[in-house]
């Protein structure tokens, strides 16, 4: 298939976009680098030994990007581009809505305009907002607790709108638990700017001596060890479900949302000793309060991605530090090494 992935230069992007390559489809990619560095896309070309296009421009121009799809005609997008910081969300709101929600409904208008029937979306498991059951499965009710969730949330209702209007219209939206991990190669990877606001990012520069301590934020909730519990899900079994999303939405119409998860929790302790042992470095502890917004425990129920995409994450939690630690070591200042 023509696939376009906007958003593919980012850390999901851009190992999904050597898994897409590798399974022999054409790939565009339409990256603005706001958040992601070209030197990913030059790793992933060396390491699938595979051309690609690129378009460097921003989803929310959409007169622009409907031209980029008139040359390129693609027959699926792959949607990830956006903004996806929890806190900053609360600051710049707007921003977020111009850009997760403005750019969803530009990158539909383009597909429109050149008869794209099928995406794939990048959501998160943050739709779910707090449980009413654990695991979370696609039926929980969406509440979502804060705007970046907001925006995840309201993007999946416009992309399942867009798709009643066309009975050949397909759409899956991923609902992502805890990405970690990095390609075995050690050559791509996450390469957060500034400090970084997720767990395992921190650890990994613990680490490697780029910071002094991991703030273990909270130690008082009703899990295993009182620290909060998350379905970490190696970056590339998140890449290999988009590959089982791309041949699912070629055979199927409609909208469906599946979680890609491990449906296995870990609590910061144990991510913190799988740490520990995959990278042979003691990691200081500084505890802190609860972060605002956290949930207790966060997993997922992952029965319906096995069941539509016959997919199911092959990796734990030890292969997940191992990779980070290949990639962060390899890379000690992520792509600004080169
Ligand atoms: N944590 C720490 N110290 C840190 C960072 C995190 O103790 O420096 C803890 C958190 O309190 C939480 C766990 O580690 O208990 C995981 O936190 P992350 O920030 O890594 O991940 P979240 O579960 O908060 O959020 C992630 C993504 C969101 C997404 C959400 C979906 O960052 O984009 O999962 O559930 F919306």
């Amino acid at each position: 298939m023509r696939i376009a992935i906007t958003g593919g230069a980012g850390y999901i992007g851009s190992h999904t976009l050597l898994d897409i390559l590798g399974d022999g489809h054409e790939a565009l990619v339409i990256d603005n680098y706001a958040n992601s560095s070209p030197e990913a896309l030059a790793r992933v070309k060396s390491l699938s030994n595979r051309t690609f296009e690129m378009s460097e421009q921003t989803i929310t121009d959409q007169p622009s990007l409907s031209e980029t799809f008139q040359q390129f005609k693609p027959e699926a997008v792959i949607h990830f581009a956006g903004l996806k910081a929890v806190g900053e969300s609360e600051d710049i709101p707007l921003t977020y809505y111009e850009e997760n929600i403005q750019g969803t409904i530009s990158l539909l208008r383009a597909m429109d305009g050149c008869g794209c029937k099928n995406i794939i979306f990048s959501s998160s498991a943050t739709v779910y907002g707090l449980p009413d059951y654990l695991p979370f499965d696609e039926a929980h009710p969406t509440a979502p607790i804060n705007t970046y969730g907001r925006t995840k949330y309201f993007a999946e209702e416009i992309i399942h709108d867009w798709t009643k209007t066309d009975p050949a219209k397909s759409a899956v939206v991923l609902r992502y638990f805890n990405p970690v991990g990095a390609h075995k190669s050690g050559m791509i990877g996450e390469d957060p700017a500034g400090i970084p606001n997720n767990l395992v990012p921190f650890i990994a520069q613990v680490a490697i001596g780029r910071r002094d301590a991991l703030s273990v934020f909270g130690n008082d909730y009703e899990t295993k060890d009182g620290t909060g519990v998350r379905d970490y899900i190696h970056i590339n079994d998140l890449a290999s479900g988009h590959v089982a999303a791309v041949d699912y939405i070629a055979e199927h119409t409609g909208f469906e949302a599946i979680n890609l998860g491990t449906g296995r929790g870990y609590s910061v302790l144990e991510v913190v000793a799988a740490f520990e042992k995959a990278s042979g470095k003691p990691i200081p502890l500084r505890y802190e309060p609860r972060r605002k917004g956290d949930l207790a425990n966060s997993y997922a129920e992952c029965d319906k991605a096995k069941r539509l995409l016959g997919w199911h994450a092959q990796f734990g939690i030890n292969e997940m530090c191992e990779d980070v630690w290949r990639w962060q070591s390899q890379n000690p200042h992520g792509y600004r090494d080169n």
